[in-house]
C-alpha cells in the first residue's frame, strides 16, 4: 500500500480560503529570484570584509564557528552565506517534527524562529519515521541540509547534532516535552526560556502547530517566510528530478496541477466513502479501527460530506472543474498518492479530461525508482509540482494544499482555486436531482469561487480559536506586502487580479 499524505493533526482546520494572485511561472521565478539577488547583494555589501571571519561565541559552547562561502549551487542563489550572527547561546534545541512532509515543513520554520527568539543553537531538526506515513528519510534526504545551516546563520546557529560534552553521558540531562500548541512568543519567552538554566538541551519531541498564527511580531512572522521560501532547499536529486517534471509538463503546454486527495488513509481517517463498493468502505473502517490515534470511529459518510468535510470524489471533482471552465484540453497533472479505487475511480475524470497525467507516466522508470519507498521524497515532487503550476486546485485542506497555497501567494499570487466544499457538495446534488440545470449549476460554482483564487487578503484571525482561523503558512501576508503595516497589501502594487 502506498500511502502519503500531510499530517492529520491540522486535517480537521477548516480552511476559510479568501483571496486573489496573478500567475505565470517565468514571472514569478524572476521575482523570486531577482529579490533573493538582491537581499543577498545588501547583505554582502555591509559585510564583504567580514566575510572570511571566524567567530567565537561565547557562553555554552565556546566552539569555533567558521563562516564559509557556500558554493553556488544554481542560478537560482549566486550568492555566499550571510555573516553569521555573532549571539551567545543559552542552550541547544532539539526537535522531532511529526506528521506528513508539509506539516514538518511548517513546524521546521516554526523552530528555527523559536530558536531565534530564545538564542539557541538549534540541531538540525529530526523529521518522523514512526508515524503513519513512516519514511525512513532523514533531514538531509529530503532538504539541503548545507543550505538551511548556511543560508540562516545570521540568525541562528544550526548543528548537526548535540556535541558529545553536551549529551547525558557528559552529565547533562536532556528535558523532553512538547511545547504547547498555537502559543505565542510569551510562551517561550516566559516558560521555555527558564528550562535553559537546568537544561542545556530541551528536545520538543512533538512539533506540529506550536506557534501561533497571528499576534507575533513582525520579524518572527518574516523570518518564518524566509525560512520556508529561502532556506528550505530539497536536495539537489529531488530539486532536478522536480525541475524536470516542470520543464516536461511546461513544454506541452499550460498544466493545472490538482492535489486529489482521493488516497485510502484520507477516506479511512474521515470515513468518507461516498462511491465506494460495500467491501471498500469495510476496507476503510478497518483500517481507521486499526490506528488508535485515529479517534473518531463510527462515521456517517453523508454528515460528514454534507459539513464539506470530505475530499471531493474523482466523480465530483470533474463535475466541478467542467463547471468551472476547464475543458477537454486541459492538462491536467496529478499531484497525489495512489488513488483509492485506482482507474475505475478515475474513469469519470478521464472521460471528461483525457489529458490527466501523473509523474509515472511522464518519467522513466528508473528515475522515480530511488524515491519509490519514501513518500516524503514523492511529497516532495508532487510539491515543486503543485507550486509551479499554472493553476493549483487541492480537493480537501490539509497541510499540503495550505502550504502550497501560501507558497504560490508569495510567488505572485498564482492562482489556486480553494473550493468551498459544502457549498459544493449541495449544487451537485441539486444538479445531479435535476433541481439545478447545467447553465445555473455552473455560474453557482464560478460565482461560489470568485474571491477563492488565492487573490490578496488578510487572514482570519479569530482569538481563542487557532484551529479555525486561517493558517499562517496559508496566508503569511505580512510577507507578502512591503510596508510593515500591510496596508498595502489590498493596494496597486498587489494586484488583486489572479495571475
Ligand atoms: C562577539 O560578541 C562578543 C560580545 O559582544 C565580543 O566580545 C566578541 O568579540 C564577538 N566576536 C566576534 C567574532 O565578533
Ligand atoms: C539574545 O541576544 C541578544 C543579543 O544578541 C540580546 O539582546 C537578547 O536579549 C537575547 N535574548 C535572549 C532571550 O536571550
Ligand atoms: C514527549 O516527552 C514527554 C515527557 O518525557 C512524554 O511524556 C511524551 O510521551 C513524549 N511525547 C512523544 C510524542 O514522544
Ligand atoms: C520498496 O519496498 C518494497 C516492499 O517493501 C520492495 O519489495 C521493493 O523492492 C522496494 N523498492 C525499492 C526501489 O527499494
Ligand atoms: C435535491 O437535492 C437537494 C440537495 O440535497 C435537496 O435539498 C432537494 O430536496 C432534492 N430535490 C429533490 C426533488 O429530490
Amino acid at each position: 500500500m502506498e500511502v502519503r499524505s500531510e499530517g492529520f493533526q491540522v486535517m480537521y482546520d477548516k480552511l476559510h480560503a479568501p483571496v486573489i494572485p496573478r500567475s505565470r511561472f517565468r514571472f514569478w521565478f524572476i521575482r523570486v529570484c531577482s529579490s533573493i539577488v538582491l537581499w543577498t547583494c545588501l547583505v554582502q555589501l555591509v559585510t564583504v570584509s567580514e566575510l572570511w571571519n571566524s567567530h567565537f561565541f561565547t557562553g555554552l559552547t565556546s566552539h569555533i564557528y567558521h563562516t564559509t562561502h557556500t558554493p553556488i549551487q544554481d542560478d537560482v542563489r549566486l550568492t555566499e552565506s550571510p555573516p553569521a550572527r555573532n549571539y551567545t547561546s543559552n542552550g541547544f534545541l532539539r526537535v522531532s517534527c511529526n506528521g506528513g512532509l508539509n506539516q514538518m515543513r511548517a513546524a521546521i520554520c516554526d523552530m528555527v524562529t523559536v530558536a531565534r527568539l530564545l538564542n539557541l543553537t538549534l540541531v538540525v531538526p529530526e523529521l518522523d519515521k514512526k508515524s503513519f506515513w513512516a519514511d525512513h528519510s532523514g533531514f538531509e534526504k529530503i532538504f539541503d541540509v548545507k543550505h538551511f545551516i548556511d543560508s540562516l546563520q545570521d540568525e541562528v546557529r544550526i548543528v548537526k547534532r548535540v556535541p558529545k560534552k553536551f549529551s547525558r553521558k557528559g552529565g547533562f540531562s536532556t528535558m523532553a516535552m512538547p511545547p504547547v500548541s498555537w502559543s505565542n512568543e510569551k510562551y517561550y519567552l516566559e516558560q521555555i526560556l527558564p528550562l535553559f538554566a537546568k537544561h542545556k538541551v530541551v528536545h520538543f519531541n512533538k512539533t506540529d502547530a506550536r506557534l501561533a498564527n497571528n499576534g507575533l511580531p513582525i520579524d518572527l512572522q518574516k523570518l518564518r517566510c524566509r525560512v520556508n521560501y529561502q532556506a528550505l532547499k530539497f536536495t539537489p536529486q529531488i530539486e532536478n528530478l522536480g525541475q524536470k517534471l516542470i520543464q516536461i509538463l511546461h513544454e506541452r503546454g499550460p498544466f493545472v496541477a490538482l492535489h486529489l486527495r482521493y488516497e485510502m488513509d484520507m477516506l479511512a481517517f474521515s470515513g468518507c466513502t461516498l462511491g465506494c463498493t460495500n467491501e471498500e468502505a469495510e476496507d476503510l473502517k478497518r483500517m481507521r479501527y486499526a490506528f488508535p490515534s485515529w479517534r473518531e470511529k463510527e462515521i456517517v459518510s453523508e454528515e460528514k460530506r454534507s459539513q464539506g468535510l470530505c475530499p471531493l470524489t474523482p466523480e465530483e471533482t470533474a463535475l466541478v472543474m467542467q463547471a468551472l471552465g476547464f475543458d477537454r484540453e486541459t492538462q491536467i497533472y496529478i499531484a497525489a498518492g495512489e488513488i483509492y479505487g485506482g482507474e475505475r475511480r478515475l474513469a469519470p475524470m478521464r472521460a471528461a479530461f483525457p489529458n490527466i497525467v501523473r509523474k509515472e507516466a511522464l518519467l522513466a522508470v528508473n528515475e522515480l525508482q530511488q524515491f519509490q519507498n519514501h513518500s516524503s521524497q514523492m511529497a516532495a515532487l508532487d510539491f515543486m509540482v503543485s507550486v509551479a503550476s499554472d493553476t493549483f486546485i487541492p480537493t480537501y485542506d490539509g497541510n499540503m494544499a495550505k502550504l502550497v497555497e501560501g507558497h504560490r501567494r508569495y510567488s505572485g499570487f498564482k492562482k489556486s482555486v480553494l473550493l468551498d466544499r459544502k457549498k459544493l457538495v449541495q449544487l451537485i446534488d441539486m444538479h445531479q436531482n435535476r433541481t439545478l440545470p447545467w447553465n445555473e449549476f455552473t455560474d453557482a460554482v464560478r460565482q461560489a469561487h470568485e474571491k477563492r483564487m488565492g487573490q490578496p487578503s488578510y487572514r482570519r484571525v479569530i482569538a481563542d480559536k487557532p484551529k479555525e482561523e486561517d493558517y499562517f503558512y496559508a496566508n503569511p501576508h505580512e510577507c507578502l506586502c512591503e510596508e510593515t503595516k500591510c496596508d498595502d497589501l489590498l493596494g496597486p502594487r498587489n494586484s488583486r487580479q489572479v495571475r
